[in-house]
């Protein structure tokens, strides 16, 4: 059985007034890769800078291989891997001068320093371009670099931020399948934050989804889709009528409905502004999505219920986190 490689309990940050981070409880499993998904500002960076010893915690305890990241910081940075979401790197130096950098803080020299900073830049196909300067490449072969940084010390757990914003698909390709590759190959443990879901959808095992410094779900992907039943259908409605939304509950393939406000209607897919234009939106939730849909349609032109809008939600994590948050994971 795989032990547990990092366990954090309760973690709080305050900057002043500002909760950053707000009682964050979760575990990884040894061999794991977990994502921890949300919007901007949601307190990801501010829960990697925490557990890898940048700063302490308000509150609330972490540790990592068993080591607390407080008062055994010293023998935690030996088996963790940091990239961080803002690039560390000298732009003046090539990538195997960058690299060898953090390989020497990391107490390596000579022959095992050359081998190792080769090794990890040819992981993330940087060795062609090993000799130039860091300045002479595009963003997504500076976080390639960035990442070959953090892999210097054979990590068992690796801190990824947002390995992916501004980087061309290429690079991103690249970053996926490392990541990838490492947790395969090398039963690396990788905690990966991202506002993508997609991202978090092909490369996760487990999810926690976060906002406002709050952890609010956590799961397997499946698990966080599979709460939403068959998907969410928005209806925008001349008025709030209690019979229709009595009676649309009450159909076989609906679990719920009820009265929302525009503002705490969900954002469409196809059309991001809400049914605005509809004096009342109901908002139901399926069981499964193309049933409830065609009975919800038969219902209302059997009654004559004027549709004024209609937006579906397939059931994926944006949709999770939509539905828990009310607004979309993008900005
Ligand atoms: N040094 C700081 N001083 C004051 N507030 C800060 C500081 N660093 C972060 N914050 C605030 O803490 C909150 C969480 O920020 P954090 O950087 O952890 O979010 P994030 O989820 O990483 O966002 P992003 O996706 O934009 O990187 C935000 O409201 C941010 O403005
Ligand atoms: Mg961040």
């Amino acid at each position: 059985m795989p032990g547990t490689i990092l366990q954090a309990n309760n973690l709080v940050k305050k900057y002043g007034d500002l909760i950053a981070v707000n009682d964050v409880s979760f575990a990884i499993e040894e061999g794991e890769v977990f994502g921890l998904l949300g919007p901007n500002g949601a307190g990801k960076s501010t829960t990697i800078a925490m557990l890898s010893g940048l700063f302490p915690p308000t509150g609330g305890s972490a540790t990592i291989g068993g080591l607390d990241v407080v008062r055994e910081l010293g023998k935690v940075k030996q088996i963790i891997g940091v990239v961080p979401q803002d690039l560390a790197l000298y732009p003046t130096l090539n990538a195997r001068e960058n690299v060898g950098f953090f390989g020497e803080l990391y107490g390596l020299r000579g022959k095992a320093l050359h081998a190792r900073v080769d090794e990890v830049l040819g992981y993330v196909g940087m060795l062609e371009r090993a000799k130039d300067q860091v300045k002479t490449y595009s963003g997504g072969m500076k976080r390639r670099v960035n990442l070959a940084a953090g892999l210097v010390n054979h990590p068992r757990l690796l801190f990824l931020d947002e390995p992916t914003v501004g980087v061309d698909p290429q690079s991103r390709n690249h970053i996926f399948e490392s990541v990838e590759r490492l947790n395969r190959e090398q039963g690396m443990s990788i905690l990966y934050t991202t506002h993508y879901m997609e991202e978090a959808e092909r490369l996760c095992h487990r999810i926690g989804i976060i906002d406002r410094g709050k952890l609010i779900a956590l799961g397997t992907p499946r698990q966080l889709i599979e709460s939403l039943g068959g998907g969410i259908i928005q209806l925008g409605l001349a008025a709030p009528d209690e019979t229709v939304r009595a009676a649309v509950e009450a159909l076989p393939a609906v679990r719920s409905a009820s009265y929302v406000t525009a503002e705490d209607a969900t954002p469409g897919e196809q059309d991001p502004s809400p049914a605005t234009d509809g004096k009342a939106i109901l908002k139901i939730e399926a069981n499964q999505g193309n049933d409830a849909l065609l009975q919800v349609l038969h219902y209302c032109n059997e009654v004559d219920v004027d549709i004024l809008s209609l937006d579906l939600l397939e059931p994926n994590l944006e949709t999770v986190f939509l539905n828990l948050t009310g607004k979309s994971l993008r900005d």
